[in-house]
């Protein structure tokens, strides 16, 4: 199986960005301990990172040709303004987990409006670094239940 792991913007800041809201872990990090984690249920896993939304769009469609089968996505603000996000999603029709460092219904209420999450298959928000391991659990484990 083949997953895409994408950030969205201020994500490369991991690990000196906000460090009490998203912890000291540092977005290489996390991508390296996921690819093992991947690696080790026979998943390759690939990830992208960037802060403009056309790059994350044009990412979304390359996925689709890359025969990717399911997409963890954590957007950061685009999450919350997004539609050209969501509709890329649609297009390519490949299931998605979002998912947020941060609880962000427990934020300021501009972050409590998601583009993304009703028409993904879950969402995972306010377990830090760990928010990134329990959304690719969760996506091997529907796509291996739902085959
Ligand atoms: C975030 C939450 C977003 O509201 C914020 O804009 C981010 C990070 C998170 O992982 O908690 O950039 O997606």
């Amino acid at each position: 199986m083949r997953f895409l792991l994408l950030n969205g913007p201020n994500l490369n800041l991991l690990g000196s960005r906000e460090p009490e809201l998203y912890g000291s872990e540092t977005l290489e990090l996390i991508e390296n301990d996921l690819i093992a984690k991947a690696k080790s249920e026979g998943v390759e896993l690939e990830c992208f990172q960037s802060n403009s939304e056309g790059e994350l769009v044009n990412c979304i469609h390359e996925a689709s040709k890359n025969n990717v089968q399911g997409i963890l996505i954590n957007a950061g603000a685009y999450t919350h303004t997004s539609i050209a996000l969501r509709d890329a999603l649609l297009a390519v029709a490949i299931p998605y987990v979002e998912l947020h460092l941060s609880n962000t219904l427990a934020r300021e209420s501009f972050r409590h409006k998601s583009y993304l999450s009703d028409k993904a298959i879950a969402i995972i928000s306010g377990f830090g670094a760990y928010s990134y391991e329990l959304s690719f659990l969760g996506l091997l484990n529907h796509l291996r239940s739902h085959k």
